[in-house]
C-alpha cells in the first residue's frame, strides 16, 4: 500500500520541480535559495525519521508476530522510563537542528532587507486580481509585475478586501496580504524570465484562478518599460470604434493611464499595458476569442469577481472592435 503512495509523492515532487519558474525546488534568487536550504534540511530529517520508524515497525511486526501453538496473553509492560526519555530526547535534538538554521536564516533575511534606495513595490490584493504601485516611479500596474533582475526589490503588501497571500515560489516564500495592515518582504530575481506566482490563501470562489506573473528584465529594459508606462496611450484611428466603446462602457472602472490614482487603490485593473499581458485575467489564454468571452461573461470564467458582463450590451462586431482596441494598449 505504501509503495503507490510513495510513487505518487515522488511524482508530485518531480512534477513541481519541473517548472523552473514555479517551483520552490528550483530557486532563482537569494531569498528562495536560503529557503530551499531549509526545505531540504527538513525533508532530510523527515526522511531519516521515516526510515528509522519503518525499520523498527517492520522489526516489531516480524519479531512479535503470532506463532503457531502460542496461547494466552503475552507479557504486559506498563511504562518504561528509559524509552520515554529516548523518544523525548531524539525529537528534541531533531527540532533543535531544524530550529537553529531557521531562526538564523530568518534574521539573516531581515538583516539583508533592502534600504529605501531599492525599488519599492506596493502590492494590493483584490478579489481576484493584483495591483502593483511603484510609488518612487509614479506608476501603477496590474496582474503582471515587472521588476529588474539582479537587485533587491522591497515589497509592501496589503489587501483591499479579504486575506490573500503573495507567493512566487521560485523567488521566495509567501507573504500574506491583510486588509488594513501592511506586511513587508523583499525578493530578488537573478535571471530574466517570467516567474509564476499564486495567491496562496483561500480567498473566495476564484482563489484558484488568482495567479500572477513576475516579469523580470535587465535594468535598462526595465527602465525603458517604466518610461513607456508613464507615457499616455495614443490611440490609432484604426480602432476608433473600439476606443469609443471603451470610453462608454469600460473607462468608469478601468484606467488606461498608469500614472493615475497612485494614492488610492484601484477599483479595477489598470489596463495601460493590457495588450502585453502574459495571460488574461491572470489565468486564461490571451487570445481575441477568450478576451471577448471574458467581456461577455466574466462571472462564468471567474466566479465572484466584480466585473459586470456585457453580453446584452455589445454584439459580436462591437466586441471584436473593443478587443482590437484593448490589444493596442501595449508598451512594447
Ligand atoms: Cu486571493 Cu486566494
Amino acid at each position: 500500500r505504501l509503495l503507490p503512495l510513495l510513487a505518487v509523492m515522488m511524482l508530485v515532487l518531480t512534477g513541481c520541480g519541473q517548472d523552473p519558474f514555479l517551483s520552490a525546488l528550483t530557486p532563482r534568487g537569494p531569498v528562495a535559495e536560503q529557503q530551499f536550504y531549509l526545505i531540504k534540511l527538513s525533508i532530510y530529517i523527515m526522511m531519516g525519521v521515516f526510515a528509522v520508524v519503518m525499520v523498527i515497525y517492520v522489526y516489531v511486526l516480524v519479531r512479535f508476530r503470532h506463532r503457531p501453538g502460542q496461547t494466552g496473553i503475552p507479557e504486559q509492560i506498563e511504562g518504561s522510563h528509559k524509552l520515554e526519555i529516548i523518544w523525548t530526547t531524539i525529537p528534541l535534538i531533531l527540532l533543535t537542528i531544524l530550529a537553529i538554521p531557521t531562526v538564523k536564516i530568518t534574521f539573516d533575511l531581515a538583516e539583508k532587507f533592502p534600504t529605501d534606495d531599492a525599488l519599492q513595490v506596493k502590492v494590493i490584493a483584490h478579489q481576484f486580481w493584483w495591483e502593483y504601485e511603484y510609488p518612487d516611479l509614479g506608476i501603477s500596474a496590474a496582474q503582471d509585475l515587472y521588476i529588474p533582475t539582479g537587485e533587491k526589490v522591497q515589497f509592501q503588501l496589503t489587501s483591499e478586501d479579504v486575506i490573500h497571500s503573495f507567493w512566487a515560489p521560485a523567488l521566495g516564500g509567501k507573504t500574506d496580504t491583510n486588509p488594513g495592515m501592511v506586511n513587508a518582504m523583499w525578493l530578488q530575481a537573478d535571471d530574466p524570465g517570467v516567474y509564476k506566482g499564486k495567491c496562496a490563501e483561500l480567498c473566495g470562489d476564484s482563489h484558484t484562478l488568482m495567479d500572477f506573473k513576475i516579469v523580470a528584465m535587465d535594468r535598462p529594459e526595465f527602465d525603458a518599460w517604466v518610461e513607456k508606462m508613464k507615457e499616455p496611450h495614443v490611440s490609432s484611428s484604426d480602432v476608433a470604434e473600439g476606443e469609443q466603446i471603451f470610453a462608454d462602457s469600460c473607462i468608469s472602472c478601468h484606467a488606461i493611464d498608469a500614472t493615475q490614482g497612485l494614492d488610492i487603490p484601484d477599483f479595477a485593473p489598470n489596463l495601460r499595458n493590457f495588450g502585453d499581458r502574459v495571460v488574461l485575467a491572470n489565468y486564461f489564454n490571451m487570445d481575441d476569442e477568450t478576451i471577448a468571452e471574458w467581456i461577455k461573461n466574466p462571472e462564468k470564467m471567474k466566479p465572484g469577481n466584480l466585473m459586470p458582463g456585457f453580453a446584452d450590451e455589445l454584439d459580436d462586431q462591437q466586441l471584436a472592435s473593443l478587443v482590437d482596441y484593448l490589444n493596442t494598449l501595449s508598451v512594447k
